[in-house]
């Protein structure tokens, strides 16, 4: 099914006789710009309230009386006046108790008649009482379209004749910069872009993105630079992953492939499923977005379920591209026993982003990793929410060797200077980060001492260091045994050791 757009999405609401409908964004012209698109197509009036000026109907009159949001509901139910009631910034009156029952008292009487309420905010705010009876819009940021016609304008208002922007082929990687930003912010960054170059310059568009996506609190732009080859070992995973690097094309969909969905990725921390997320980003060479988890819960940055809203739009209108959830235990720890103690806002979060990854139709992959999955909700798991599990177990000697070999080649120490085959026999039940912390730590010993870095310098940090398996066996354990049965393996190897023959003997 080809997606909606928000104008298409408020249409068929308004015909539907929805009574209230909430629209979510911060880019209020444009919103008001659509919906005085959509009555005069429908040759439907409209009407705009704000706390300071009132009523203002689309003649040019305004009636100021109205400022009281009790009263403008009163006015909404009595008027003779059909048509759309474009709220602004009606969420702070919420708190209200008879707001909220005379909103469900609009909601009611407006059924009947040809009048819609529509609450437009950046934020989204419904009290429990009315949370059935308001229908939900996410806006969209502006599209290809959008960003095209701003481009046009700007260059044209500079009078740049020599514009790169005249090849449309630039002009359209000039569009994929810009995907992600609000009409007035892709405005400022064309602005200073010409300025700073003279042009539309592709890497200042693409800077000034990053940052105003940073600001925005829980999502970080990652610039693809990390590579596969940096990883090493996790052989079916790379394997399965480079199978899609094209799974976002046309050619894709007219082979009959399915879209992908996402991955979720588990395993002890230090593993490498951090790496390999960022390193998907430039396999397939689609931009990738990290939502902070973590952050996402805190009170710090506002609602958690706008965050979850507005990372998901931001991913979408970026499409085809990654979204990234690290750590996503972190956002699940509120739930199970403590559920009662955030009011069911962990729960409530979570509920909307599972019907999305269910329902999702665009071309967005997420990569989630997590560390534990006893805190990770059951129905997460559940087949068909990801196109696959992986488990990331500690890497075995092979892998360990080719860890070390990276590590050391990074460092500019070529790895054929060193038995790489004894460093890895002797790091059992070491993680990829703990081999590359023993590569660090002997080279801040040697740079002491004033000499290089030696097959035994190595040898004994190795020796000096507990490493995190030891303390954390039981964890191990546990999530082998959950994985055997529910995930893939992201790697194809064994490690030929007493621990293995052990698993081999209980699984007959
Ligand atoms: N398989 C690996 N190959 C190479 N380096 C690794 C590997 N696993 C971990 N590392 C090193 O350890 C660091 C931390 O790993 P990370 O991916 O963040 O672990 P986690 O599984 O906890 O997300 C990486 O940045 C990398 O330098
Ligand atoms: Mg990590």
């Amino acid at each position: 099914m080809q997606e909606l757009d928000s104008k298409k999405k408020i249409e068929i609401l308004v015909r539907a006789r929805y009574p209230l409908i909430y629209v979510i964004s911060s880019e209020e012209q444009r919103v008001i710009e659509t919906i005085r698109h959509i009555s005069s197509e429908r040759q439907k009036r409209y009407f705009v309230w704000s706390i300071t000026k009132g009523l203002e109907c689309d003649d040019g009159s305004c009636i100021a009386d109205l400022r009281e949001p009790l009263k403008m509901l009163e006015y909404l139910i009595e008027s003779k006046n059909n048509g759309l009631y474009i709220l602004k910034d009606f969420h702070p009156y919420l708190n209200d108790h008879v707001v909220i029952r005379k909103l469900r008292d609009v909601n009611k009487e407006l059924k009947t008649t040809m009048k819609n309420a529509l609450l437009l905010s950046p934020i989204l705010k419904i009290p429990p009482e009315i949370d059935k009876e308001i229908a939900v819009i996410d806006f969209r940021l502006p599209g290809r379209e959008d960003l095209g016609a701003i481009i046009d304008g700007i260059v044209k208002s500079v009078g740049n004749k020599k514009s790169i922007i005249q090849d449309g082929k630039l002009k359209d990687k000039v569009i994929d910069a810009a995907l992600g930003l609000t009409a007035e912010e892709a405005e400022n960054v064309f602005a200073k872009s010409l300025v700073q170059t003279g042009d539309l310059d592709i890497p200042v568009i693409l800077s000034e993105k990053e940052q105003i996506i940073r600001k925005s609190g829980v999502l970080e732009y990652y610039a693809a630079n990390e590579d596969m080859k940096e990883i090493g070992g996790l052989d079916m995973l790379k394997d399965w992953l480079k199978k899609r690097s094209k799974a976002f094309s046309k050619e894709a969909r007219e082979f009959g492939l399915p879209q992908p969905k996402g991955v979720l990725m588990i395993g002890i921390p230090g593993c490498g499923k951090s790496l390999t997320a960022k390193a998907i980003s430039s396999l397939w060479q689609l931009p990738l977005l990290r939502l902070d988890v973590g952050k996402v819960f805190s009170s710090l940055v506002g609602s958690s379920e706008e965050n979850v809203r507005k990372a998901i739009m931001t991913a979408e209108s970026i499409a085809p591209s990654i979204l990234w959830l690290d750590e996503l235990e972190k956002g699940f720890s509120g739930m199970g026993s403590s559920g009662m103690t955030d009011g069911g806002t962990s729960a409530r979060v979570f509920g909307t982003f599972l019907t999305w990854l269910q329902e999702k139709t665009s071309a967005v992959f997420v990569v989630a990793t997590s560390n534990n999955i006893s805190q990770l909700p059951p129905e997460l798991l559940r087949k068909g929410r990801f196109d696959e599990i992986f488990y990331i177990d500690l890497p075995t000697k092979d892998e360990r060797e080719e860890i070390f070999s990276i590590h050391l080649n990074k460092r500019k120490r070529p790895p054929e200077n060193f038995d790489v085959s004894i460093l890895a026999e002797n790091t059992r039940g070491y993680s990829g980060s703990e081999i590359e912390e023993i590569v660090i730590s002997s080279l801040y010993d040697a740079f002491d001492r004033g000499s290089d870095i030696d097959q035994s310098t190595l040898e004994n940090t190795a020796t000096s260091m507990i490493p995190l398996s030891q303390t954390m066996q039981e964890e191990i354990s546990t999530i082998r045994e959950w994985a055997k049965l529910r995930a893939r393996r992201a790697t194809s190897g064994t490690e030929d050791d007493g621990s293995e023959k052990t698993r081999k003997i209980e699984m007959t």
